[in-house]
């Protein structure tokens, strides 16, 4: 499936731009800066096609990449802080509810938790509304090559604690470093 190569489709600022549903999707949420156009490059194995950046709000659309002929990956604008206007941030915020909620095609969430930070009250307010739509998500630690070796643990308890609450979690957590490559291989098998 990823030998067959990702490619960029378009921009989504509404829920009437989307791409017709005739592929199934999985998306990528979580907090802004987390990771998740990192990500993306780090499993289609191409740097810079989904814009990364260090400021919060770097992603502010819905982001559709093809894989192969049969698959959507989505890249979703951040939740949280964002280095971007009130009103802005508030349009799209309301755009990922809109989707996350109502895509029918979306099969898995991967909802992003940075390895150092664990899950945050802005994370349970997503899994809360995954839960409520029926969405089967699935959380990743990003950024793990940021920990140390003795932290790890306590981040993985918390996270386990937190997904225990949410029905629609799938338990199996995914850690990885879009930098080191770690865990790349198993979220691409995940796909
Ligand atoms: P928004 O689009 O703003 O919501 O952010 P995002 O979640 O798409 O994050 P993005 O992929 O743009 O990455 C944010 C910053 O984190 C960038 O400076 C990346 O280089 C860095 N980063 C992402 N993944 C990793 C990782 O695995 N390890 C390290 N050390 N840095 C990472
Ligand atoms: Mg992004």
């Amino acid at each position: 499936l990823f030998a067959g190569g990702a490619e960029f489709l378009k921009g989504v600022v509404a829920m009437d731009g989307l791409p017709p549903d005739d592929r199934v999707e999985v998306c990528f949420a979580g907090r802004s800066n987390v990771g998740k156009s990192s990500l993306i490059n780090a499993l289609t194995g191409r740097k810079g096609l989904a814009r990364a950046s260090n400021t919060p709000g770097r992603t502010q659309e819905i982001n559709f990449f093809t894989l192969g002929d049969t698959r959507y990956l989505v890249d979703l604008p951040g939740y949280g802080y964002a280095n971007a206007p009130v009103r802005v941030v508030e349009t799209w915020q309301r755009l990922l509810k809109a989707y996350l909620s109502g895509r029918a095609t979306l099969r898995r969430a991967f909802v992003l938790i940075d390895a150092r930070h664990g899950a945050k009250s802005v994370d349970e307010e997503i899994l809360t509304l995954l839960d409520r739509s029926a969405v089967t998500f699935q959380c990743v630690l990003t950024k793990a090559d940021k920990v140390k070796e003795k932290d790890r643990a306590k981040i993985l308890a918390q996270v386990r604690a937190a997904l225990s609450k949410h029905p629609a979690a799938y338990p199996e957590l995914i850690v990885t470093s879009s930098e080191e490559g770690w865990g790349i291989d198993t979220l691409r098998a995940v796909i």
